[in-house]
């Protein structure tokens, strides 16, 4: 099941400085599934937050359509289900942690015995239980963005929409973070993360979308963009046999005793390259596409964009 759906959406800020206004979101389908952790990367500007304002009726849409749990963000029971942590957040500091907890609670109509529950849930899971009773102003970022996802969290959604919710944070700290969105998806919520931090985004995410000036550059699960079909490891007693690739099928990247890696002209000649070894009794015991990381092809799939242009 489909908890966000979003089919052909367009919004263009008329900003009055630039003839025909910015276009921030041109034509942009995708879906989040129930469950999943789904990452939003773009570079600066490539229209990450505009989505999430559309989606939670902050902005509206210039064309297109998008459900947010089976309803347009026109209705405002849209976001009952919704729990969000805005980039840039600022909280009111003169509050403490568990006090802003409070506050969220009571914003979203809940009693007070069920806050008090929430709240002490979260402040567990977010490991923030003894800085509760500290005044945010206090916090670290670190410390900071913990307590914005517990707030996004308070009343218990079905969608969390994170905005770049590691920004600031340390290296310890982003892990901690990593393997909270972990359980939390455990607990059955499905998570879009924005973000630039795409080794992080690898780690959790079980699918993402590369926006780029506005439009979906690539969408797909992070296997399936950080497999590179053409080239292969093969991993076989290749010993001191030279196994020449002749030039249709692909190239040779490299050769030792114990692998090859190959360069092929198509996927389908992996099978051409295990017949040549075979023809020399070489025994495989191993055929992987090679992977790359999802910074890379992050950096590919811009560039080429940028280059097609
Ligand atoms: N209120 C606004 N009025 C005019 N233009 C805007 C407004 N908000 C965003 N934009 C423009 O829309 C485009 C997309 O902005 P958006 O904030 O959605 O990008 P982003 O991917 O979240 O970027 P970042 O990674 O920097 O947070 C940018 O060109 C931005 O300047
Ligand atoms: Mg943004």
């Amino acid at each position: 099941m489909n908890v966000i759906d979003v089919q052909e959406l367009t919004k263009i800020y008329n900003t009055g400085m630039r003839k025909g206004g910015v276009v921030a979101l041109d034509s942009v389908s995708l879906s989040v599934e129930q469950g999943e952790i789904f990452g939003l990367l773009g570079p600066n500007g490539a229209g990450k937050t505009t989505l999430f304002k559309v989606l939670l009726n902050i902005v509206r849409a210039n064309s297109g359509s998008c459900m947010v749990s089976g309803l347009p963000p026109s209705d405002p029971l849209s976001r009952q289900k919704v729990g969000y942590l805005p980039e840039n957040h600022r909280f009111p500091d003169y509050v403490t942690g568990l006090g802003l907890l409070d506050l969220t609670g009571r914003l979203c109509g809940l009693s007070s015995s069920a806050i008090d529950e929430r709240a002490s849930h979260l402040l567990d899971l977010m490991d923030m239980q003894k800085w509760s009773g500290v005044k945010i102003r206090k916090y670290s970022k670190g410390m900071l963005q913990r307590i914005g996802m517990a707030q996004a969290l308070i009343s218990d959604p079905e969608i969390l929409l994170l905005d770049e919710p590691t920004d600031g944070v340390d290296p310890v700290g982003k892990i901690e973070i990593k393997n909270v969105l972990k359980k939390i998806r455990d607990e059955g919520k499905s998570i879009v993360i924005n973000s630039h931090l795409l080794s992080e985004v690898e780690a959790v995410a079980d699918r993402v979308a590369i926006l780029q000036k506005g439009k979906v550059a690539r969408i797909g699960t992070v296997e399936e963009l950080t497999s590179r079909k053409s080239h292969y490891e093969i991993e076989a007693d290749i010993g001191h046999n030279l196994v020449d690739i002749p030039e249709h099928i692909g190239k040779r990247i490299s050769i030792s005793t114990k692998s090859m890696i190959v360069e092929l002209a198509d996927p389908e000649k992996v099978n051409d390259v295990i017949d040549l070894l075979r023809i020399k009794k070489v025994s495989i015991r191993a055929v992987k596409p090679m992977k790359i990381s999802l910074e890379q092809s992050f950096f590919e799939t811009i560039t080429a964009k940028e280059e097609s242009k």
